[in-house]
């Protein structure tokens, strides 16, 4: 059946000022790392990107070796734009990433102007697109200059493959050379995308200062640290799970017993807010300002629904803040 957007797909999300350009995201952005792959069942994930794009999310994340197996994500959801999305192009914004193992040899992988091009080259052709919106250098890269890989995004958004060019996982000096170097080459640094959540909170030593001073927009990752920061672990581990499966970097051996009781007395706290616990999770990150997105993943279209509501209440009191310290405190 043909796909036709709601029509008020507009009426309820709220959009965020990327840092001091001229874009808005979508105050929750969905990711396609997992559930999206070859592996996984198309008219499900067909689903949660109807229902996301009915919703108001207009923002996409992809990179090259989302899957499993690497790449099919991108072919995934380029087949999915092309069959749902065609109209829609100019609503979107559709990021992707290089930067991680994509093919043998020394030219596919970090961060040498050579594997970015072609990378991306090989993600637009995937995803039937002539550009994407974002493109990210998707991790640091110890052995190339700096002024390289930098030099790689500016080329590509001449090119006119990117518009926007962002970078992921650079700890907070070396993206602030990075977002300067950027700024010298005439290619500002839209976005980073660091991991973040109640559970995972380098971000705040430091890198949200760089990124709310040098006006950077901020899209935290993982946000509900991969399922952990929801009810779904309290009751033991469900077959369905991430963390159930063999592979990923959810493992069963990280919800230990301490994390459960950190969880359970979230969610209690979560309860009295009259929010989820996935709710309150996002909520905690979205109150900071200089985030523009939270970036969640889904494996169902009801657990989107959940989350979603989660920018209706972004309003911490004193003393929530300070239970949510007491119980986050190692
Ligand atoms: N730049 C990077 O290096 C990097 C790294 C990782 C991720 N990312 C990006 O960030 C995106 C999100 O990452 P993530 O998937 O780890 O994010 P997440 O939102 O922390 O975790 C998503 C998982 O949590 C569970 N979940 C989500 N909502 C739920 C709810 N309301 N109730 C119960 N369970 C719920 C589901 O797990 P189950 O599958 O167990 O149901 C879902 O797959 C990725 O898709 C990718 O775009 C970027």
């Amino acid at each position: 059946m043909t796909y036709i957007a709601s029509a008020n797909r507009y009426q309820t999300m709220q959009y965020r000022r990327c840092g001091n350009s001229g874009i808005k995201l979508p105050a929750i952005s969905l990711g396609l790392w997992h559930n999206f792959g070859h592996v996984d069942v198309a008219d499900n994930y067909r689903k949660i990107l109807h229902l996301a794009f009915d919703s108001g999310i207009t923002h996409f994340d992809l990179a090259n070796n989302y899957g499993p197996p690497p790449g099919s994500a991108e072919e995934n959801f380029g087949k999915i734009l092309k069959e749902d999305f065609r109209d829609y192009r100019d609503e979107l914004i559709i990021s992707s990433k290089a930067g991680y193992t994509m093919w043998p040899g020394p030219y596919g992988d970090w961060g040498s102007k050579k594997y970015l091009v072609a990378s991306l080259d090989q993600s637009l052709k995937r995803m039937g697109l002539d550009y994407v919106d974002i493109f990210y250098h998707h991790r640091p890269d110890p052995n190339t200059p700096l002024e390289e890989t930098m030099a790689a995004l500016d080329l590509i958004v001449r090119q006119g493959k990117a518009l926007y060019v962002g970078i992921s996982n650079y700890p907070a000096e070396l993206a602030s050379k990075a977002i300067k170097i950027l700024k010298e080459l005439g290619t500002p640094c839209l976005i980073h995308q660091p991991k973040y959540s109640m559970f995972e909170r380098w971000v705040e030593g430091g890198l949200l200062n760089v990124l709310g001073n040098e006006g950077v927009g901020c899209i935290p990752f993982s946000p509900l640290a991969q399922g952990l920061l929801t009810d779904k672990y309290l009751h033991g581990i469900p077959e369905d799970s991430r963390a159930a499966r063999p592979t990923g970097f959810l493992q069963k051996a990280h919800i230990t017993d301490e994390r459960l009781s950190q969880i359970r007395d979230l969610s209690s706290l979560a309860v009295q807010r009259g929010q989820s616990l996935a709710q309150m999770a996002l909520a905690w990150i979205l109150k900071d300002e200089r985030v523009t997105s939270v970036l969640i993943g889904a494996s169902r279209p009801e657990q989107l629904s959940d989350s979603l509501k989660a920018p209706d209440n972004i309003q911490f009191s004193a003393e929530e803040l300070a239970r949510i310290e007491e119980i986050l405190a190692p």
